[in-house]
C-alpha cells in the first residue's frame, strides 16, 4: 500500500484524476466506482475532462436494498447524476436493489464482475473501516452478498436523506475477496472523521474488525489522504507528499 499525502482535498482529487488518466491511456476496459462524499471532487473532473468512457465498462461497488434505480437516494442516481449522464459507458452494472431473490441477485453481480474484472477500483472508507458496505466482521474472501448495515454507517449516511429512519437499513455490495482481485485499488479519504479508520487500516492489524486493512499488504493500492484524514498516521507510513 502506498499513502499520498495531498496538500489538501483539491490536491488530492487532482491527483486521483491523474491515477485515473494513467490507467485509463494504458488501456483499462473496466472502471469500478464508487459513491458517498468522498468522489464528488473527481467525478467533477472526470466530467470536465476530454476522457471518453463510451468504449469501457463501470461496475459499481453497491447499492442499497429496497430502492429504485430512478429514486434520487439510489447509487444508481448518484452514478447518473455525477457521471454517467455526462460520460456514459457501454455498459454500467449495479446492484438492483429491488430484486426479489436476493440469493439470484447476488450470483448475478458477482458473475457480472467475473465477466468484467476490474483494471482500476476506487474505494472510500467508512468511519468503522468498511470498503463498500462490507462492514466490521466481513470475511476477507468474500463475494458479493446482502448486508445490514451498522448504526455508524446509517448515522454517517443520514445526512443524505430527511432522517435516520428513511436510511435504508439493508445493501447489495461487493465482497472484499471481489474487491482484492482488482488488478489496481484508489482509496481516498478526507477529514478528520476519517482519520482513525484510517490509520487501523494503514498501520493496525489485519483483521476482519477492520475491513480496509485486508488492503493494508497489498501492493498494488494506492490510497489518497488530506491532512485531517492523516492526523492519525505515523510520517514512516507516508509514501509521497504532494
Ligand atoms: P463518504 O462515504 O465518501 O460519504 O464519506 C465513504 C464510505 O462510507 O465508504
Amino acid at each position: 500500500m502506498k499513502v499520498i499525502l495531498a496538500l489538501n482535498q483539491a490536491a488530492g482529487d487532482q491527483a486521483a484524476f491523474n491515477v485515473f488518466q494513467q490507467v485509463i491511456d494504458n488501456g483499462a476496459r473496466v472502471l469500478g466506482l464508487a459513491t458517498g462524499s468522498t468522489p464528488e471532487g473527481l467525478y467533477r473532473l472526470l466530467r470536465e475532462s476530454s476522457l471518453d468512457f463510451s468504449a469501457m465498462t463501470s461496475v459499481n461497488l453497491d447499492e442499497y436494498v429496497g430502492i429504485a434505480p430512478d429514486n434520487p437516494q439510489s447509487y444508481h442516481y448518484f452514478m447518473n447524476q455525477h457521471l454517467f449522464n455526462a460520460k456514459p459507458f457501454a455498459h454500467s452494472y449495479l446492484p438492483n436493489g429491488l430484486a426479489t431473490d436476493p440469493d439470484a441477485e447476488v450470483k448475478r453481480y458477482d458473475q457480472v464482475v467475473a465477466d468484467n474484472p476490474v483494471d482500476l477500483q476506487l474505494l472510500g472508507i467508512g468511519r468503522d473501516g468498511h470498503i463498500g458496505f462490507n462492514e466490521p466482521g466481513s470475511p476477507f474472501d468474500g463475494g458479493t452478498h446482502r448486508v445490514k448495515l451498522t448504526e455508524s454507517t446509517i448515522e454517517a449516511n443520514a445526512r443524505f436523506f430527511a432522517s435516520k429512519d428513511e436510511v435504508p437499513r439493508e445493501a447489495y455490495t461487493m465482497g472484499i475477496g471481489t474487491i482484492l482481485k482488482s488488478r489496481e485499488i484508489l482509496l481516498m479519504a478526507y477529514g478528520d472523521k476519517k482519520a482513525d479508520a484510517v490509520q487501523k487500516m494503514v498501520e493496525g492489524p489485519l483483521t476482519t474488525a477492520v475491513a480496509a486493512s485486508a488492503l493494508q499488504k497489498m501492493d498494488n493500492v494506492v490510497v489518497i489522504v488530506d491532512p485531517a484524514a492523516a492526523a492519525k498516521l505515523q510520517p514512516a507510513s507516508i509514501s509521497k507528499r504532494l
